[in-house]
């Protein structure tokens, strides 16, 4: 079971406002390509595809084949066919995929729903060719202050409600993954951060804002006061930007990591 319902409301929320455009991805870019050394012929395995944004972006990008594994029937009906992409039911600890079929696997916050990860592990392991990397972007909560390097406000989201840390605090930490992949027969192969930009003003943030809450986990979790609260932070910000001469990039910063 996924923490929240990925149901014909959340798909429409999430499609319109949780989707990072294309233009704001260019460091994932760069940083997938690092990892995946992307080369025709090669299939890669979107698990917890939602909308398919990242689907359709490793498709255009390194022009290999996609297929799109996602539970939701409402979030799979909104992924964009093509002929490099293939979108089937399925979830992490069951993949519609024969064993050693696949060269890579990609999981963008998707960890946090899976119920058992060290069954996805294997899962994984056994549709993955050797030495095939698990490509996974996520906020982890070890890798944040007190304990780690960053400070958790590089999530936007957590900048304007703070309270969005208390879901991230119960995500699985990087140790945990590490701990599942390597039972599995994983390594964690690299692990840096990379910043995505968003081209909508913080004007038009806030006018999404309401539909965030619907769409994101750890906006689900705050009560109507803490939500209130973020909102007029925002609001304030808002005008403040107004009154600059040039606004600030919107930017958020998550991990990727690698596992082989
Ligand atoms: C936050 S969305 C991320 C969607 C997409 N990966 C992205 O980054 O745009 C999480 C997705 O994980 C899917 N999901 C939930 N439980 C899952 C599981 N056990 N295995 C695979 N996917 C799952 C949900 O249906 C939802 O589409």
């Amino acid at each position: 079971m996924a923490r929240i319902s990925y149901d014909a409301q959340t798909a429409a929320a999430f499609k319109a406002v949780r989707e990072v455009p294309r233009d704001g991805l260019s460091e994932w870019r760069e940083a997938v390509r690092r990892h995946l050394r992307p080369a025709r012929g090669m299939t890669l395995v979107d698990i917890g595809a939602g909308t398919g944004a990242f689907t359709a972006a490793f498709s255009d990008w390194f022009e290999v084949s996609v297929i799109a594994v996602e539970p939701s029937a409402a979030m799979r009906a909104r992924i964009p066919r093509t002929r490099a992409v293939q979108v089937l039911e399925g979830d992490a600890s069951a993949l519609p995929l024969a064993d050693a079929s696949a060269d890579a696997a990609w999981l963008s916050l998707v960890i946090h729903h899976i119920p058992d990860l060290s069954d996805a592990a294997r899962e994984i392991r056994r549709v993955l060719r050797p030495g095939a990397p698990v490509l996974i972007r996520q906020g982890f909560p070890d890798r944040y202050e007190p304990a780690g390097d960053l400070k958790l406000d590089g999530i936007e989201l957590v900048r304007w409600f703070p309270e969005t840390a208390r879901a991230i605090e119960t995500f699985p930490s990087v140790r945990d993954t590490c701990e599942a992949f390597a039972a599995a027969g994983f390594r964690q192969d690299a692990l840096v951060q990379v910043r995505e930009t968003y081209p909508a003003t913080l004007a038009e943030f806030l006018g999404q804002i309401d539909a965030f809450r619907h769409a994101d986990t750890t906006m689900r979790d705050l009560t109507e006061a803490e939500f209130l609260r973020g909102r007029e932070r925002l609001r304030r910000a808002v005008e403040e930007a107004e009154d600059a001469a040039t606004p600030e990039t919107r930017s958020n910063w998550l991990d990727l990591l690698v596992l082989r």
